[in-house]
């Protein structure tokens, strides 16, 4: 059976990727997971300099989901390229660096630090970012920023570059169609929903900023439709993101038109969490006599919904 799939020129061996910020910069689960044998890793949000994060507390457990507030805390972007890249490389893992910043100047930055290192082979840029300089207005959440933004980095970019749209937008269509013209190669979607955590005995937030981002299972309907949406308005690659527990999850997104999938929340859950969606999704390809996994992509039958199927 052949499971690889094709992101904008690169080749994966499968197409179950783990995601950004959930999984580290990847070489924390060297000992638990076959980092090779994933079809990619994308680190965690990559920044200018290193930053320290949110205070505590970072996370809050909600029905079938996870807020949290974790504010994009790494080592930075040069110091991921010296200490944790080469070890990466010889594990043998694709890795796809997350990419993000205040302003524009900021990213591209990144993105020129991160073409000095060997063995990345795309940037996801993280589009859910405030803007410092246009009041805090979210790049992925205005057409013109998230373009201006994408075309920057495009230019500045060695490598391929995937755009991770934020699903708090009315349209994906607007902000998916902006990043393709922008001159995106893929695009990922989707990153949190916001949310709010209230304690009702001490009638504050939650979290120091109120709002967090919402996460797992109980976001997976929401990132489907939006991957479907997306489907409808761009021809590009698409990676689906969102609540993806098992192989039939998997199996959903690639039916709405993604060539891959991410997951992410899952892995606090399960560390296994990426082999374990990776294993079911060979059993259903070999189940049901797929013998390309691309196949699946977009394979959607659009007619009425069949009657004696499985709800799991
Ligand atoms: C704790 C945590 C940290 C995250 N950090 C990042 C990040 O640095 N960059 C990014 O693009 N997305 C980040 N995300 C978003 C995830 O990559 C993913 O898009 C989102 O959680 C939805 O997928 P899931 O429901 O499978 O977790 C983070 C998510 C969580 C839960």
């Amino acid at each position: 059976m052949d499971l690889s799939v094709d992101i904008a020129g690169v080749r994966l061996q499968n197409p179950v990727l783990a995601a950004s910020g959930t999984f580290g910069y990847g070489t924390e689960f060297e000992d638990i997971v076959n980092l090779a044998g994933l079809g990619g890793v994308v680190t965690k949000g990559l920044s200018r300099q290193p930053m320290a994060g949110n205070p505590s507390p970072r996370l809050f457990e909600t029905a079938a989901g996870m807020l949290n507030s974790v504010g994009l805390q790494n080592i930075g972007a040069a110091a991921f390229v010296r200490t944790r890249l080469p070890r990466l490389r010889q594990l043998g893992a694709v890795v796809i660096a997350n990419v993000f910043g205040e302003t524009v100047a900021d990213y591209v930055e990144v993105i020129e630090t991160l073409n000095a290192g060997e063995g990345i082979a795309a940037y996801e840029l993280n589009a859910s970012c405030p803007n410092t300089a246009c009041g805090g207005m979210v790049f992925g959440a205005d057409p013109t920023l998230l373009a201006e933004l994408v075309g920057a980095c495009k230019r500045a970019s060695r490598r391929p570059l995937i755009v991770k749209l934020t699903p708090n937008v009315a349209d994906i269509g607007v902000t998916a169609r902006a990043a393709a013209e922008a001159g995106a190669d893929a695009l990922s979607l989707v990153n949190t929903f916001l949310g709010l955590a209230i304690d009702p005995e001490t009638r504050r937030f939650r979290f120091a900023r109120g709002v967090a981002g919402l996460s797992g299972p109980a976001i997976k309907p929401l990132a489907l439709r939006l991957v479907y949406e997306a489907r409808q308005a761009v021809r590009l690659p698409l990676i689906g993101i969102g609540g993806i527990a098992t192989g039939r999850d998997a199996v959903e997104f690639l039916l709405a038109g993604a060539s891959a999938v991410q997951v992410g929340t899952m892995n606090f859950w399960d560390p296994k969490a990426t082999e374990n969606v990776l294993r079911e999704l060979t059993r259903f390809c070999h189940r049901h006599g797929i013998e390309q996994v691309r196949a699946l992509t977009g394979a959607l039958e659009t007619g009425p919904p069949a009657t004696g199927g499985t709800t799991a």
